[in-house]
């Protein structure tokens, strides 16, 4: 038997999953070219793989392998930050395929059905499959459908069948749950892997190590303690070339409902019990169960909407969101949010969670506040307290990943004047390595049959059934605030935080 600690050095080992197949549907699309190769061959480079991997990209495109391959590496040239070893592309590249066909026709299936058991008898992958959905999401129920009609969703001696879905995730609860249907109809939940990158990401993960790693947070992490949370995920850029797809989507559903929400259940979820798929995803559907309802004649009171217009993001002069490419002149859609939830629960009943999202703001940041209560009572005389503020415990998501803890201090002096400064934990100083891309790791844990870092079905339900209210509120009111480019966002959002005697962070 292990011991406890060679038990926990085996965990530490580098995790190495069996031979399998990666079928990505939609592999012509940004998706495969910006993250799924570039993290692929960062596990190939990293010898996670193992040999008898393959990827097989299927898309209407005709194209050969060897176009396809070429395609790859220059994306890989484009997107990922530092040295590509050709001596690793030459083999990796080796195990990746392309096969031409449309999604919408059985043939494709058949084909494809075929080509992957080829590849079982020449690579050894053994009868796994993943496959990944990163087509058009209106193709999801058509791709899995015809999966299903070949056999291809069936797990048979001992072989996996995994099957990724892509955000959007539905376009509301209705559309959810019709999703959700589709693909249970060939797939059962345990081979559906509904991913959010952010869950990928180090720093979200480090929102549960800090919880629940540190005995000292845990009995301050409450009503009793914390005064508000504020949750901040801020992009300068703008829709850039997406505009059509951000059309359709706008901030709510493109980051509210799937990044923001997880970030929020992370924060706010009780600790589970053990650090396994269920255990923590059925923690986090908790919190978002006790999410109030937003009545949909007050939605207000507790969200506010805008859409960016001309202005000047780091000194350069930027388009407005209307005049940007694919976007309707007159389009109502938000490209930021701002919304006051409540979690009514013992933990957290009557502490805000104010959440913003946003894009052309000053910076790109992603971060959570807790901002605690005040002290109870200060012995120091007002004069000396003059730059004195609460105690608030800043999670650094993006960039300049880390933890910041604002205390109050004694200025070096021979008076008594205190004031606040922050003590910081940057990642990249501490660790003194670089987090891998969130695709990474999302990868490897798909492979392995980890589903922890991906959303069940009630979690992306529960999530849409939250800003259900809001979004039929929205369809019928006209009025979208503009907010200048380079600019926190519009007045409105200042006043639902400050009505409240409160204001939005500077980060
Ligand atoms: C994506 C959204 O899910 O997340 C984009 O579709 C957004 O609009 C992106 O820019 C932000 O991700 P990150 O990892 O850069 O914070």
């Amino acid at each position: 038997m292990l011991s406890a600690d060679s038990l926990k050095d085996e965990q530490r080992l580098p995790r190495v999953p069996e031979p399998g197949v990666m079928v990505i549907f939609g592999a012509s699309g940004d998706l495969t070219r910006r993250k799924l190769i570039p993290a692929l061959y960062d596990l190939a480079a990293q010898r996670r793989l193992p040999m008898e991997f393959a990827v097989v990209g299927v898309s209407r495109t005709e194209m050969s392998h060897d176009d396809f391959r070429e395609k790859l590496h220059d994306a890989l040239e484009e997107h990922r930050s530092g040295q590509i070893s050709e001596d690793v592309w030459e083999s990796f590249s080796k195990s990746i395929f392309y096969l031409p066909g449309d999604s919408k026709k059985p043939e494709t299936y058949k084909e494809l059905k075929n080509f992957l058991t080829r590849l079982d008898d020449e690579r050894g992958s053994e009868g796994n499959r993943i496959y990944y959905l990163s087509s058009s999401p209106s193709l999801f129920p058509t791709i899995v459908e015809h999966l299903g009609g070949a056999g291809m969703n069936r797990e048979e001696d001992g072989a996996y069948a995994r099957l990724v879905v892509e955000k959007p995730f539905g376009r509301d609860l209705e559309s959810a749950r019709e999703l959700n249907r589709n693909l249970r109809r060939y797939f059962e939940e345990h081979q559906i892997y509904r991913i959010d990158h952010y869950l990928g990401k180090d720093t979200v993960q480090n929102i549960l190590a800090l919880r629940f790693s540190n005995g000292i947070f845990e009995p301050i992490w409450n009503q009793h303690y914390v005064d508000h949370i504020q949750i901040t995920v801020a992009e300068d850029i703008g829709v850039g070339t997406r505009g059509a797809f951000y059309e359709e989507a706008g901030a709510l559903r493109d980051i509210v409902q799937n990044h923001v929400m997880q970030v929020l259940c992370l924060t706010a979820m009780e600790p589970p019990v053990t650090f396994d798929a269920e255990s923590v995803r059925e923690e986090k559907v908790k919190v978002l169960k006790a999410v109030r309802p937003i009545p949909e004649d007050r939605v207000e009171d507790c969200a506010v909407r805008g859409q960016y217009e001309r202005g000047w993001v780091f000194g350069e002069e930027v388009k407005g969101y209307g005049e940007e490419k694919d976007v309707a002149p007159d389009s109502r859609t938000e490209t930021y949010v701002a919304l006051k939830l409540f979690v009514d629960n013992w933990r957290w009943a009557g502490t805000p969670f104010y959440i913003r999202a946003g894009k052309r703001l000053p910076k790109k940041v992603t971060e959570i506040a807790i901002q605690f209560d005040p002290t109870p009572h200060t012995p120091f005389a007002h004069g000396e307290t003059q730059g004195l503020e609460p105690n608030v415990l800043v999670i650094r998501i993006q960039p300049e990943e880390g933890i910041s803890l604002k205390i109050g201090a004694k200025v070096p002096g021979s008076g008594f004047e205190i004031s606040s400064v922050n003590m910081d934990l940057l990642y990249g100083t501490a660790f003194l390595e670089e987090a891998p891309d969130a695709y990474q790791r999302l990868l490897l844990d798909l492979m392995l049959g980890d589903p922890t870092l991906f959303i069940r079905a009630d979690e992306a339900e529960g999530a849409w059934g939250i800003l259900e209210p809001v979004m039929r509120a929205w369809s019928r009111s006209k009025e979208v605030p503009p907010y200048q480019a380079g600019t926190w966002g519009p007045q409105k959002a200042d006043e639902l935080i400050g009505r409240d005697g409160r204001k939005w962070r500077r980060p």
